[in-house]
């Protein structure tokens, strides 16, 4: 188990997980709505929230858009900044804690969605399969956990989808998003990846043939005249799909400067 006791900054912005919330409402619609059986009492989580639970209460109100009675937890390792927003922003289903990567309360408690953004970052490589069985322990089947970064702002994110199958928790997916503020070139995600493939990039490494293709993708873009980042995006992402298998085509992520690599058997782990 991860203790929940370390002290960090707990640096966050306002929007800066707007655009998960953005691909999740429309991505993950029925997830987030569902009410039969179990689900109606089926919470988001947001593990690891920081100095001010900003992000949580954003996504509860893009969720809450879809689900209005959706129960909300925001939990933290930082007992202070967990009263604090206990404080100043719990309601009648929307709530904070003290807590880790275990954050189930009680033996009936279960979530739809579990977010653990910016957390993992402070962690080491070898932690993050321990951390993401813990993380997603307690989500109902079918349920989605998101683990990832983003930069300061959140103009750059790429993020795990893993899904409680009937077995364990299956590697769905990676996500990359750009508001393209910083231009575009497939490199720019290569600091935010998750952090058991941060600096795990090399030769051999599934990895590094995804972000290879991507590149080559990328610069036969732009000799064809897509020179502005959302063209080059787009005609990218086309590109790479027709040489890599698993990733998306449908417009709108594309328009809209997501990229979900959806591998068959699953995303490939760094070898060690
Ligand atoms: C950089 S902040 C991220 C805030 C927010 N999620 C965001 O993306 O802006 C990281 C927070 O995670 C908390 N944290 C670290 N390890 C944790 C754990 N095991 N369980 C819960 N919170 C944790 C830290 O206390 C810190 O407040």
């Amino acid at each position: 188990m991860m203790s929940p006791e370390r002290r960090t900054r707990g640096r966050t912005s306002r929007s800066r997980l707007q655009a998960l919330d953005v691909y999740l409402c429309r991505a993950e619609a029925e997830l987030l709505g569902r009410q039969e059986g179990p689900w109606s009492e089926a919470a988001f989580i947001d593990v690891g929230f920081g100095e001010h639970p900003w992000t949580t209460l954003e996504s509860a109100e893009a969720f809450r858009a879809l689900n209005p009675t959706l129960s909300v937890t925001g939990v933290e390792a930082d007992a202070g900044r967990a009263a604090a927003a206990a404080a100043s922003h719990e309601e009648a289903r929307t709530h904070f804690r003290h807590g880790g990567f275990d954050w189930a309360s009680g033996a009936g408690e279960r979530a739809r969605l579990v977010r653990a953004m910016n957390i993992l970052r402070q962690y080491r490589p070898e932690d993050v399969e321990a951390a993401h069985a813990e993380l997603g322990r307690a989500l109902l089947p079918g349920g989605l956990l998101v683990e990832g970064s983003t930069d300061t702002q959140g103009g750059i994110t790429v993020a795990y989808l893993l899904r409680r199958g009937p077995e364990a928790l299956e590697r769905e997916a990676l996500l990359f998003h750009t508001d393209f503020g910083q231009g575009f070139a497939p490199l720019l995600f290569r600091d935010w990846l998750p952090r058991d493939w941060r600096r795990h990039v090399r030769p051999g490494e599934a990895l590094h043939g995804f972000f290879t293709a991507w590149t080559e993708a990328w610069s036969e873009a732009r000799e064809q005249g897509a020179r502005e980042p959302r063209d080059s995006f787009r005609e990218s992402a086309r590109g790479l799909a027709r040489a890599w298998p698993g990733v998306s085509t449908e417009p709108w992520l594309l328009e809209n400067g997501y990229l979900r690599w959806q591998p068959a058997g699953g995303v490939p782990r760094p070898s060690r």
